[in-house]
């Protein structure tokens, strides 16, 4: 497994690998992985010839109060896991934008929803790193989570707005075996907050059941999942247009729930389906 530090070196590979003719695929992250990120990195393992991960906490995507400095971090146990899963090259740049950047990134309207509205600027940062990393590594397919499903929209229409030549993958949610989401940000979590923290996934399944057995109305599903909770604050709990992020009042197409919260220090996320699923182009 090739450990590569700068953008230059990243690209050099890549290139030697494409014009060998080799697919190259990319899983980005910002780090600290766990078995979601490891499962993005197995899906993408048996579709491409070359497999890219890369870690890098990206400082433009978190706000001034966020926790960029103290965001955990474990290099060597990150690298002995992406070699468990046969990554070919990881990209660990210390420097990922050139002295003088001045570009942003920017999609509107997916992005007043849900962690766009309370996280102003956030997407801003998550498109401009992931621009930057297509162009520097040059992958044929990504894969995105879809834990982060807002992230994962927002990134699908940035590709197809700007006709960027990478296919993007929607990658399954992995829980923990008692449903929490799995996150770097669990470390966080006291024993007793973890266990708090698991509302929010009883609050979505007590969601998804009801609408399951015929409740359509948001206003019921809220209240359900409202009452679920038992977390420090509530950021937002919205049922929203898989497609569109926008705010629905009943459930009529394929709809998501997403819930975002803090227990204690870490602000979490969580999402399920509801309605018809989702069909991926
Ligand atoms: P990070 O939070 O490290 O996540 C990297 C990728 O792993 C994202 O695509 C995310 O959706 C996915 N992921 C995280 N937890 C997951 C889980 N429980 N199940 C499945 N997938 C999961 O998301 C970021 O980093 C950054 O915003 C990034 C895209 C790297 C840009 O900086």
């Amino acid at each position: 497994m090739e450990i590569l530090s700068t953008p230059a070196a990243m690209t050099a590979w890549s290139q030697r690998a494409r014009s060998g003719g080799m697919t190259v695929g990319l899983v980005p992250t910002m780090g600290f992985l766990h078995d979601g990120h490891l499962s993005l990195m197995r899906q993408l393992r048996s579709r491409v010839d070359r497999l890219v991960v890369s870690i890098y906490v990206n400082p433009l995507q978190f706000g001034p109060s966020e926790d960029l400095s103290s965001y955990p971090r474990d290099r060597e146990g990150d690298l002995a896991k992406c070699a468990s899963v046969g990554v070919d090259a990881v990209f660990v740049p210390e420097d990922l934008y050139p002295d003088g950047f001045s570009t942003l990134v920017s999609v509107n309207g997916l992005t007043e929803h849900l962690c766009g509205a309370s996280r102003p600027g956030h997407f801003d940062g998550v498109c401009t790193v992931v621009a930057r990393l297509f162009g520097v590594v040059r992958p044929d397919e990504a894969v995105f989570g879809e834990k982060d499903f807002q992230q994962l929209m927002v990134i699908r229409r940035m590709v197809e707005d700007l006709a960027l030549p990478v296919r993007v993958l929607p990658g399954a949610l992995m829980r923990d075996p008692d449903g929490l989401a799995m996150s770097s940000r669990n470390t966080y979590l006291s024993a007793e907050d973890r266990a708090r923290a698991l509302s929010i996934h009883r609050a979505l399944g007590a969601m998804q059941a009801a609408e399951a057995a015929g409740e359509r109305r948001v206003s019921a599903l809220r209240s359900l999942g409202r009452a679920a909770l038992d977390v420090d604050r509530l950021d937002y709990l919205e049922v929203v247009d898989a497609l569109t992020l926008a705010p629905v009042d009943r459930v009529d197409g394929p709809a998501r729930v997403a819930i975002a919260a803090w227990v204690g220090r870490p602000r979490l996320i969580d999402n399920m389906p509801l309605g018809p699923s989702l069909r991926w182009i």
